[in-house]
């Protein structure tokens, strides 16, 4: 199945993409994990990336597409993926329409989550993430970590991203609405649209994913 997750910061786009795709054995790809990833190691595109992503704007279309052109050439996506923070625009989306028929196929479902801005803010603010994998996210109150500060999967220490601070989400979310909002229309259109309640408890939101899924 080839699926996008679509949503505001803090929608819940990260943790759920991890379980449903480990659920349906599908790569989840993450165009922020691979930014976070590049940035820390200091490559070239993560030293192109930071400034953008410190100040919660979208790194440009250029780089971010040639970046998901070349992950979605890899092998591992024959038997589908899973996208979460791309396309984030709608020449995102119609990129990404065009690089799937190149391969002959096309996106089977866009799922939206729905979540608003004061639960978004809440669940930003206690964000905490592994230095050594960024799949691994927690919360201070609502996903908590056995031991504070510990990662439960594999014990790396956790952190608060550098973009979680209070005037960057505030700015991440004018852009949300600003330039990735419109493409929830642009595949409402193509009649690729499920919407998602995604406030309440963690396995609730998953279920009701599956569920959706289900219908495909
Ligand atoms: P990216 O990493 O994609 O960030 P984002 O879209 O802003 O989304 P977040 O990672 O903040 O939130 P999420 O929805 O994944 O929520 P999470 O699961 O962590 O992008 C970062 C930056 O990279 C961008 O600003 C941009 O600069 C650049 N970038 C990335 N893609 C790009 C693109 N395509 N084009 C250009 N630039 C791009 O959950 C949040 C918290 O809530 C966690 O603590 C979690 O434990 C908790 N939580 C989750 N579910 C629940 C629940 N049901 N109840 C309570 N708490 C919950």
């Amino acid at each position: 199945m080839r699926i996008v997750l679509v949503g505001p910061p803090g929608a819940g786009k990260g943790t759920q993409a991890k379980i449903v795709a480990d659920r349906l054995k599908i790569p989840a790809i993450s165009t922020g994990d691979i930014f976070r990833a590049n940035v820390g190691a200091g490559t070239p595109l993560g030293l192109e990336a930071r400034s953008y992503m410190d100040s919660g704007r979208l790194v440009p279309d250029s780089v971010t597409i040639a970046m998901v052109r070349d992950r979605l050439s890899q092998p591992d996506v024959a038997n589908g993926f899973l996208l979460d923070g791309f396309p984030r625009n709608v020449p995102q989306a119609e990129e990404l329409e065009a690089i799937l028929a190149g391969m002959d196929t096309k996106l089977d479902v866009v799922l939206e989550l729905v979540v608003d801005n004061n639960e978004v803010v809440k669940r930003i603010a206690g964000r905490r993430l592994c230095r050594n994998d960024s799949t691994h996210i927690f919360h201070v109150d609502f996903n908590q970590p056995s031991v504070a500060g510990v990662c439960d999967i594999c014990g790396g220490e956790l952190y608060q991203r550098d973009d979680d601070k209070e005037e960057t989400v505030r700015e991440r979310l004018a852009v949300y609405e600003r330039e990735t909002a419109p493409i929830v229309g642009f595949y409402g259109e193509r009649g690729l649209l499920t919407t998602i309640e995604a406030t309440g408890a963690l396995d609730d939101v998953t279920a009701r994913i599956l569920t959706a899924l289900e219908d495909v």
